[in-house]
């Protein structure tokens, strides 16, 4: 169904568009693809597999073919875990550096795997510096690996990968990104930012849909990770190896899926790769941004932090805002939005990404304003401790 408004067409059945950080709104050509049943073990599937992981590690600018792909079944976190329990040796220690819900999770996780690691726990969004993991790793020699979440999507955060970088190799020891909610739309260049491993997921800005993950890894990491796994099914290298071999994954692929990525992944190069799908993304976020400020709404993050996935914003102190209420009447209008995940204020989230442009967020902003005005909201103003809490990441 075209949108009259927007250059993309609207969602092909009439759904309300995802403004969440995936699964999101995905193209008809990517949900067309699915409509072919494959087998897994077949020629044409194995050469879908590689075509994939040949475009992901075009993505890095890997200009010594120093780098592989390997996708891992599951959601995002069965590849955060498979990444963190195939390169963290058994005697490794992780310094993770926590700003936010998946922080956490990296932390729960390495508990789970028995993993010795230290935090620097920065709270629910500000930043973790170059200078303190120089400061952690300095006092701690015993630290082996450093894992930073690249865009922490519980608040929207840029975490400064680049600088955290550097203070990891200055150091001698090895970085591990989560970049989830990033990679695709944000460049994460091997010749500019170095580290060891990165995983993301299907569903994020690739655009395609949720089944599985991957893992993009320097070759002598993954050839060092021979036995490290605690666990048979998201053993890192063992999937290598295998896929390096046969061309097969090693348990049922979620082929629907995988042929679905792929027809995302010519969709993300045609439209001009992660430097173009990063440029839309952007524009919806200052689109967006600017009319709900001029709506009186109020970011969690000043412009210097904001990442072009999603965006904090403050809930209206006005006693007639309810968040609840908020999202049903936003969905009646089209637009399903995301709850804040702060503890400090009550907040709630609008992500940029998916299938839709910067006519698409006017239409966000537009029914955000009456939707205000639906339940007598005079004003979205945020409280003033919530406008306190802010000032601390300016300081
Ligand atoms: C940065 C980050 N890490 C990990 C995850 C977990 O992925 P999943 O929910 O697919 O397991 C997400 C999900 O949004 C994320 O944004």
């Amino acid at each position: 169904m075209p949108n009259p408004a927007s250059n993309l067409p609207a969602p092909h059945m009439g759904e309300p568009y995802l403004l969440t950080p995936g699964p999101l709104t995905t193209s008809y050509e990517v949900k067309r693809a699915m409509l072919r049943d494959w087998g897994s073990w077949d020629e044409e599937f194995r050469a879908i597999t590689a075509e994939m992981r040949q475009l992901l590690l075009g993505m890095i600018n890997d200009t010594q073919g120093a780098f592989d792909c390997v996708p891992m079944q599951g959601s995002g976190t069965f590849s955060v875990e498979a990444m963190l329990g195939s390169f963290i040796p058994r005697d490794g220690k992780v310094l993770v550096l926590s700003n936010g819900a998946y922080g956490k999770r990296l932390v729960q996780t390495l508990e789970y795997l028995g993993r010795s690691h230290t935090v620097i726990d920065k709270g629910d969004y500000m930043p973790p510096r170059g200078s303190e993991v120089s400061a952690a790793l300095l006092a701690d020699p015993t630290i082996s690996h450093v894992i930073v979440v690249h865009c922490e999507t519980s608040s929207g955060i840029l975490n400064p990968v680049e600088e955290i970088s550097q203070a990891v190799y200055a150091a001698g020891r090895k970085l591990l990104i989560d970049s989830m909610s990033a990679f695709g739309a944000i460049a994460l260049n091997v010749d500019e930012i170095r580290f060891e491993a990165m995983v993301s997921s299907a569903n994020k800005c690739i655009e395609g849909v949720p089944g599985f993950g991957f893992i993009i890894a320097r070759n002598s990491e993954l050839e060092a990770a021979k036995g490290n796994s605690h666990s048979l099914s998201l053993d890192v290298h063992a999937q290598w190896s295998h896929m390096n071999k046969t061309g097969q994954w090693r348990f049922t692929p979620p082929t629907h899926v995988v042929v679905a990525f792929l027809a995302a992944l010519k969709a993300h190069q045609n439209e001009g790769g992660v430097l173009a799908r990063g440029a839309r993304y952007t524009e919806n976020r200052d689109v967006m941004i600017a009319g709900m400020r001029d709506l009186g709404f109020e970011t969690l993050l000043k412009d210097r932090w904001l990442s072009s996935i999603i965006v904090t914003f403050f809930c209206p102190a006005d006693s007639a805002f309810e968040f609840g209420k908020f999202y049903n009447i936003m969905k009646s209008k089209g637009f399903i939005i995301y709850p804040g995940k702060l503890t400090v204020a009550d907040s709630f989230r609008i992500g940029c990404i998916g299938q839709m442009d910067s006519n698409v967020m006017r239409l966000v902003v537009k029914a955000a304003g009456e939707t205000l005005k639906d339940m007598g909201v005079d004003s979205a103003a945020p409280a003033a401790s919530a406008l306190i809490e802010r000032a601390k990441l300016a300081a």
